[in-house]
């Protein structure tokens, strides 16, 4: 039997997931078992129980992955997981599991950085991505731009100083009353709006980098809902406002490194991808910018293995074994 199938393994949050990706880059199989249900009456993500949904979720997932691959581990060419960011506890479950299966089967194990993993989704697309290319990742804990030579040099150019971009998206939504998580209920809701009649100002750092500063939104989205009436049309119009002015500081921020950096590609990914608003404001600036865009495809914007596999094929096929003990930046 031909080992040819690489496993990789997500476990870093409230996403426990495992997909099959063959070596040339073809996407086998990919499944995920979301957490939502487990979190949302404590309105975030609880460590312990996270941690311990994803020690009872692997061992059926592992069971459809086969099944929807048409594979077993005989199969495998190499095993890999997420190594970091994330809670150390749910990223230990993914991380055993994955060294445990590679040392029995006697394949290299591949330990993947998550943020690094997310910009890859957008190589899970139809367009190659050339480079030199542009990041930017938009999670619930992560809001980056970063320069891509390959998939394994990179420099980060900026970040976020407080919140990430999904995390004031899913704050707001708390704060309007919406359910766990936030962001896409916001999406819906800011979609009744056009954002003009709830207008907030744009983040001014004092340093006058480019790295970003979500928090503000907060404060400002919590005084508006508090003088409001609370009513429907004044919820989708501080909704619609909030988005307006946090998308407009990624828009800006990523214009102004086109502009300066001219990269041939600009690559997104991330949960807050699956933002349509988002995905226009990007496309728009691509286009007025004259690079390629390549965001990650909707289903493997949220937390997904498919990166992570997909990611580890390209690592062995360049003959590249990350080291475990270092993040994106060291490369
Ligand atoms: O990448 P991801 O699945 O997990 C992390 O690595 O953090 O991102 C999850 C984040 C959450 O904050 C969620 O509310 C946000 O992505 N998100 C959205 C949308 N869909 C997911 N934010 C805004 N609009 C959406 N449609
Ligand atoms: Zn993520």
């Amino acid at each position: 039997m031909k080992r040819s199938l690489i496993l990789g393994l997500e476990s870093s949050c409230d996403e426990t997931a495992a997909a099959l990706m063959e070596q040339g880059g073809k996407l086998r199989a990919s499944v995920v078992l979301s957490q939502a249900g487990h979190h949302a009456r404590f309105g975030g993500v609880v460590p312990e129980i996270a941690s311990r949904a994803h020690l009872d979720a692997f061992p059926m997932l592992l069971e459809q992955l086969w099944k929807e691959g048409d594979a077993a581990p005989g199969d495998l060419a190499a095993v890999a997981a997420t190594k970091a960011p994330g809670l150390i506890g749910s990223l230990l479950v993914g991380l055993s599991l994955g060294r445990a299966m590679a040392y029995r089967l006697g394949v290299p194990f591949v330990p993947v950085h998550h943020v690094q993993a997310h910009l890859f989704a957008a190589a899970l697309g139809e367009k190659p991505v050339l480079f030199p290319a542009l990041g930017f990742i938009a999670s619930g804990a992560h809001t980056e731009i970063w320069f891509l030579q390959s998939w394994t040099r990179a420099k980060r150019l900026a970040a976020t100083r407080d919140d990430a971009l999904g995390e004031a998206f899913d704050k707001v939504g708390k704060l309007l009353g919406l359910p766990y998580p936030g962001g896409p209920h916001v999406e819906k809701w800011a979609e009744k709006s056009n954002g003009k009649a709830c207008a907030f100002s744009p983040v001014r750092l004092k340093d006058k980098t480019l790295d970003f500063s979500f928090s503000g939104f907060k404060t400002a989205v919590r005084l508006a809902w508090e003088r409001s009436e609370k009513s429907d049309r004044e919820k989708a119009e501080i909704a619609a406002g909030f988005q307006k002015a946090a998308l407009e500081e990624v828009r800006v921020r990523v214009a102004a490194f086109l502009r300066e950096l001219r990269p041939r590609t600009l690559v997104a990914g991330g949960g807050v991808l699956a933002n349509r608003a988002l995905r226009s404001i990007l496309e728009q600036t691509a286009k007025e910018e004259k690079v390629e865009l390549c965001l990650a495809p909707l289903e493997f914007c949220g937390d997904n293995a498919a990166m992570v596999a997909g990611l580890a094929e390209w690592f062995l096929k360049e003959g590249y074994l990350p080291k475990e003990d270092v993040g994106f930046e060291g490369f």
